[in-house]
């Protein structure tokens, strides 16, 4: 049972607990998670996109494969690349296998994002489960509709301040369908690069040269096709893949006389490199010393913490007369623990009822950012701290 759901096995049955048991987590919808931040930055750039956020990662291999024009025997359907319930059921690759359903929701620009999975190898930037977002745009196939829509397009996007570097043309082996006309394919590639290219440049805001570059690609699911990268700190991140709809993918949505474009893009790699996130498990994390860094809208840098356990001590005192600074304090056990102190915070302040003495308690929680640490070096650092508090403090220990 997932979900509800009983799936028959068989022998293409390849999905295991640990890939169920993160289809629920469903990281782009935690609004603090930074796989939530930036589909949300993606998704301002397309206000008057429908968006479908919520839908099942388990889908059928029609809707993953087949409605996609996968050919049968293609590589990326076998059960070493997926995780299938059976033959017919699989968890979804992609986004673009909600492409149809969108298609037919009877909205003419629409934004698709979930958790999509692929088995695949094992590193700092791989994870079986990761994020992905579409965009689906179309309008009439009409030469005249077209030149509008791109106008109006051109108007409100700027795409300034972008090197781009694109010297695609449409040839042979990226070619027209040959149910387009290519005048109507020219306009509304040049609208879909265009929507790109303004998109990029808004989620990269804070580069002041950004380098854009086109290059051709081959999908099933579109012609002519197309990949974009992009120059980040002087690595070129390969960020998504696009291109103009395959018309028999609009034909069964009933869209015959409508011509369109799609892209898809992955979540991770864009958020690891603007929020500075070293590895791809951190986001799955339930740590909260991750996700309390961030908040929704904001791109900050990550700043890394301790994989190593902690050691916790509590240190209790009265003070002498009622002055106290807690920020002294601080300084006083940095200064004795150095870098092996991560937090101090206070647990306890009583004041007692006939001396109108006050007593504080406070905790102390020790960590290394590069080995365990030993109970035995922790009670000798805390000692020290005791003296000192005493000693420069004129407080009476507890
Ligand atoms: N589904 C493709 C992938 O996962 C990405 C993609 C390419 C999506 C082209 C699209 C598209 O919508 O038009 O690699």
């Amino acid at each position: 049972m997932v979900n509800g759901q009983r799936f028959p096995r068989d022998e293409w049955t390849n999905v295991t607990p640990t890939v169920l048991s993160k289809i629920n987590r469903k990281l782009h919808l935690q609004p603090q998670n930074p796989i939530s931040i930036i589909r949300q930055l993606i998704e301002s750039n397309f206000q008057d996109f429908q968006k479908f956020n919520n839908h099942s990662p388990i889908v059928t291999t029609k809707q993953n494969f087949d409605d996609l024009f996968i050919p049968k025997d293609h590589p990326s359907r076998t059960k070493s690349d997926n995780y299938y319930f059976n033959k017919d059921v699989v968890l979804r690759a992609h986004t673009s296998a909600h492409q149809i359903q969108g298609l037919m929701s009877g909205s003419r620009k629409f934004l698709v994002s979930g958790d999509v999975y692929r088995r695949d190898e094992i590193d700092a930037s791989h994870y079986p489960v990761f994020h992905q977002i579409e965009g689906v745009f179309y309008t009439d196939n009409d030469i005249q509709q077209l030149g509008t829509e791109l106008k109006q397009l051109q108007e409100d996007k700027k795409t300034t301040n972008i090197q781009l570097v694109d010297d695609t043309v449409i040839k042979p082996e990226n070619p027209y369908q040959t149910c387009h006309q290519p005048e109507a394919v020219d306009l509304i590639a040049t609208h879909l690069k265009h929507s790109i290219n303004s998109m990029i440049r808004n989620i990269f805001a804070d580069e002041p040269n950004l380098k854009v570059r086109w290059i051709d690609a081959y999908f099933p699911f579109t012609s002519p096709s197309w990949e974009v990268e992009i120059e980040y700190k002087g690595e070129w991140l390969e960020v998504l893949g696009c291109g103009v709809v395959n018309q028999k993918i609009m034909n069964q949505a009933h869209l015959d006389d409508k011509i369109g474009w799609a892209f898809g893009m992955g979540l991770e790699r864009l958020a690891m490199v603007l929020f500075g996130i070293p590895d791809i498990r951190l986001f799955w994390t339930e740590d909260e010393r991750f996700i309390n860094q961030f908040e929704p809208g904001k791109i900050n840098k990550f700043m890394p913490f301790s994989k190593y356990p902690p050691c916790i001590k509590d240190i209790s005192f009265w003070i002498s007369e009622n002055k106290w600074h807690e920020n002294d304090f601080c300084e006083l056990v940095r200064g004795v623990a150095g870098d092996l102190v991560e937090t101090v915070e206070l647990i306890d302040d009583f004041t007692h009822p006939k001396t109108n003495r006050r007593s504080l308690c406070y905790r102390i929680n020790y960590r290394s950012m590069d080995r365990n640490v030993t109970n035995e070096e922790i009670n000798i650092i805390q000692e020290n701290v005791r003296n000192t508090v005493r000693d420069e403090f004129n407080v009476e220990l507890r």
